[in-house]
């Protein structure tokens, strides 16, 4: 019997991404089916939606319209709607789009089996876009690795409410996985040879735990334990909150050699006003500290951040404001957004009189200045020996192979397929229009 095919889309965020990995290996792992490119050829097609900006309602029902013939050419096709927009919308997907048969959210993935097999016996759309706690993480197949690097996530949702964002009512409030499943799970990881992991959270130092002996623990006492497992290298976290930035998570920068030199710290606005109106938690004053502390803890450690430009009341003020924190902090290559109205949120309903010109204007100037600094950075790192991952091939050819730096930059560099999975020292030697080539300057030890 040929298996069946599932065909995957993703829109939006690192964790959409990562939840879509999880759907595809649960539907490969326990239920027969394997993974296709082609929407044309699948027996299930699965949209994973973001609703975190833009107009992704409207995206998500044109892409619906764009499939819905595959489904009138093979009435056994079934259509999955997940995600954050599934979430807000529920319902209302079967009603605009009655063809679909399951939605499910972002806290439901691990039922879609049970939601595919109802909507068969019943032969009615099913729709589960419930919060029941993190349930989620108990049905699901152990995590697919991909080389030498794997996600794990290790809390879900958000309980900051910060004013223009879906997050809070889509994900739900924030739960941390218990410390025992999180170690287990990377000890299995670290066993099948996987060197880096990225721990992942919408608010991933929000985390909080308990161990055995009752202790609590919070996410640089998470940070540490990990640390201390054999075959992991290399930890990388995302997304991490200033609010929740303690002086003990700086520390761990001190003390824990395989934290990598990089942290992504969305700071919003560089104006204490809009920040205010934003509910961020902190002042650009307390932002500027954390970094200060970051940088003392660790050297040349890389900074990257996310900016909304163009919130509603943001003046020219306030907008300079936020260009002064980007001179004085020097990010590395960081993302900003145009502020987008999400309904539902405090600042749907807040005066928005900037005209969007003006807001793209700011964009552009915000990026340049980002975008500067990004490749000055790239520039400093001429010259210097960087510890970096091997991940895979360069897509040049030629015999190179492909590594990432803490920074997350690509360098190319000649060495043996051997050297794949494995930490090595380069020496960067040239900055590429969007990678760096370099030279082998230190092999693992037994390599
Ligand atoms: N409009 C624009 N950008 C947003 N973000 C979140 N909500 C909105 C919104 N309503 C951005 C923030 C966040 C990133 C993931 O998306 O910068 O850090
Ligand atoms: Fe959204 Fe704010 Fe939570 Fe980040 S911290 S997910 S921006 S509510």
């Amino acid at each position: 019997m040929t298996a069946k095919k599932i065909y995957i889309r993703s829109f939006g965020c690192q964790m959409n991404e990562y939840d879509s990995n999880r759907i595809v290996d649960l539907m490969t792992g326990g239920c027969g089916y394997e993974k296709t490119a082609t929407p044309e050829d699948a027996d299930l097609i699965v949209f994973n939606t973001c609703s975190i900006r833009d107009k992704a309602q409207q995206k998500v029902y044109s892409e619906l319209g764009r499939i819905r013939h595959l489904k009138e050419e093979n009435p056994g096709l079934r259509i999955a709607v997940g995600g954050c927009v599934a979430s807000q919308e529920g319902r209302a997907i079967i009603e605009r789009a009655p063809f679909v048969d399951v939605v499910f959210g972002p806290q439901t993935l691990h039922r879609l089996p049970s939601l595919l097999d109802q909507c068969a016996h019943c032969r009615r759309s099913q729709v589960d876009v419930s919060f029941p706690g993190i349930a989620k993480f108990d049905y699901l197949p152990r995590p697919h690795v991909d080389g030498a690097a794997a996600f794990v996530s290790i809390m879900e949702g958000c309980s900051k409410f910060c004013t223009y964002c879906v997050v809070p009512y889509t994900r739900g409030q924030e739960l941390s996985r218990p410390v025992s499943d999180v170690i287990r799970e990377i000890k299995e990881l670290a066993d099948q040879g996987v060197c880096e992991i990225t721990l992942l959270g919408q608010n991933v130092n929000a985390y909080r735990g308990t161990l055995p002996d009752g202790e609590e623990i919070d996410f640089a006492m998470l940070l540490e334990l990990i640390s201390a497992l054999d075959g992991i290298e290399r930890i990388r976290f995302m997304t991490s909150h200033p609010s929740e930035f303690t002086p003990r998570l700086i520390d761990a920068f001190r003390r824990l050699p395989k934290l990598v030199s990089h942290v992504h710290l969305p700071v919003q606005s560089g104006s204490n006003r809009i920040l205010e109106l934003m509910k961020r938690g902190y002042t650009a004053e307390r932002f500027e500290e954390i970094v200060r502390g970051l940088r003392q803890a660790r050297p040349g450690i890389c900074i990257t951040s996310d900016f909304i430009v163009g919130f509603p009341g943001e003046t020219e003020e306030d907008f300079e404001q936020t260009m002064e924190m980007v001179e004085r902090v020097g990010f590395d290559a960081s993302f900003s957004f145009v502020y987008s109205p999400r309904p539902g949120t405090p600042a749907a309903s807040m005066k928005d009189d900037t005209p969007q010109s003006v807001k793209l204007e700011r964009l552009q100037r915000l990026q340049k200045a980002n975008d500067a600094r990004a490749a000055a950075i790239s520039e400093a790192m001429v010259g210097t020996r960087q510890r970096v991952l091997v991940t895979g091939m360069s897509r040049k050819g030629g015999g190179m192979l492909a590594a990432r730096t803490d920074n997350n930059r690509v360098v190319n560099f000649k060495g043996n397929l051997d050297l794949l999975g494995r930490m090595v020292e380069v020496l960067v030697t040239e900055v590429r229009v969007h990678t760096l080539a370099g030279e082998l300057a230190g092999k693992p030890a037994g390599a």
